[in-house]
């Protein structure tokens, strides 16, 4: 009788273990996986992006004036693989590198047009702009990291900013920049010059479409291609060096970004081929934050994109947390990299360092540091190395 109970309840076990099996297997052929998954040809452009990126945010927010010269030739010369700047359209078409909407915190617009201080970047000439301090606000805003040749800053150009990871400048006279005139007017433009106090640094260019205007995108691949910066497009052979940053003179020369979704499918008519990342704002996803998500990444392998751009928590931004562990994972799977914004301190350099393949920072002296490429300068020696 003993023996009998025995076999009977071993018999239960066994098909009670057949039955989970079946039941497992179900779920794992039917469950449909939570994101798809990047096309060959996108993981092979993916691949021009390097690890463990340093990108230079704005040039840099906390050293200089943000988007400005000194920003970017600092971010060059400390070693950073990438100049990051927000392009916007001005009212005749030009390419600038500026943040906001309008010119009120960043400019002494103020001063200059006192009756369109609230007028967006898009309602200026370059000219016009041009005409702007986008200096002497930092000096007043940041009294301890203030400095005399801050006073005077240009707005600069996207042509500009690339030219400086080039390893030019612009040329000046009397602290004054030389305008480039063609049949005596002024284009807007000024006239460039080897950096003499250029250290070899190639970093590449990382350009959002901010606040884009129709045909930004247009104007930006009509631009690079002209610059020889279109990967897919007769790219120039730009000369690098052993030791130094080389990105300008690889494929992943150029990497654009956006949060506008219609901007990132524009991008990707115009400049196929090119490594793209799309920028995700925690308040435009909080009712549905795990669905829209997946959805952003979804989005983002339709339209062969190569990285996501989520914010990070912690000051002095405090944004909402859009890299944890699980966001994280779920972008990995698609195949993509993580390039997160934007990392300020040691600490949260630390606690994103095995989630992320890039970081935006205003510190990319403590960046480097950090991932053992230490510049041999300090920030501050390296400032007034170039002068400033
Ligand atoms: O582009 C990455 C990061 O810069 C996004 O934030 O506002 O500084 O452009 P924002
Ligand atoms: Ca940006």
């Amino acid at each position: 009788m003993r023996n009998s109970l025995l076999i009977i309840l071993l018999t239960l076990l066994v098909l009670s273990a057949c039955q989970n099996r079946e039941e497992s297997k179900t779920n794992s052929t039917s469950e449909k996986p939570a994101v798809n998954e990047l096309s060959e040809n996108a993981l092979k452009v993916r691949d021009y992006l390097k690890k463990d990126l340093v990108i230079a945010h704005r040039g840099s927010t906390y050293w200089t004036p943000e988007e400005t010269e000194p920003a970017f030739r600092w971010a060059r010369n400390i070693g950073a693989d990438y100049l990051e700047l927000d392009v916007q359209l001005t009212k005749d078409s030009i390419l600038v590198a500026f943040h906001d909407k309008d010119v009120s915190r960043t400019t002494n617009a103020k001063d200059i047009f006192p009756n369109r201080i609230s007028s967006g970047i898009n309602d200026f000439t370059l000219k016009e702009l041009r005409s702007l301090d986008a200096g002497s606000w930092f000096n007043e805003t940041f009294p301890e990291r203030a400095r005399d040749s801050y006073k005077h800053l240009k707005i600069l150009t996207l042509q500009d900013v690339i030219m400086i990871a080039e390893g030019y400048r612009i040329k000046s006279e009397n602290g004054e920049p030389i305008k480039e005139f063609i049949n005596e007017e002024w284009t807007g433009n000024y006239i460039y010059e080897k950096d003499p106090f250029d250290n070899g640094n190639r970093p590449g260019v990382y350009a959002e479409t901010k606040n884009p205007k129709p045909g930004v995108e247009k104007i930006l691949a009509r631009k690079l291609k002209a610059m020889g910066w279109a990967i897919n497009d007769n790219p120039k052979v730009i000369e690098t060096y052993t030791g130094k940053v080389d990105i300008a003179n690889t494929n992943g020369r150029f990497i654009l970004q956006s949060f506008s979704l219609e901007s990132i499918e524009k991008l990707e008519h115009h400049l196929p081929g090119v490594p793209k990342c799309l920028l995700l704002w925690r308040p435009n996803m909080e009712d549905n934050l795990k669905q829209k998500y997946i959805d952003a990444i979804n989005f983002g392998v339709e339209n062969n994109v190569h990285g996501i751009g989520p914010s990070i928590s912690g000051g002095p931004n405090n944004y909402g947390e859009l890299t944890a562990d699980w966001m994280a994972d779920l972008v990995h799977s698609s195949g993509m990299h993580i390039h997160a914004y934007t990392f300020d301190t040691n600490e949260q350099l630390e606690e994103y360092k095995d989630r992320v393949e890039g970081v935006f920072t205003n510190r990319a002296d403590l960046a480097l540091t950090f991932y053992n490429r230490k510049s041999d300068k300090t920030a501050e020696e390296i400032l007034n190395d170039l002068g400033y």
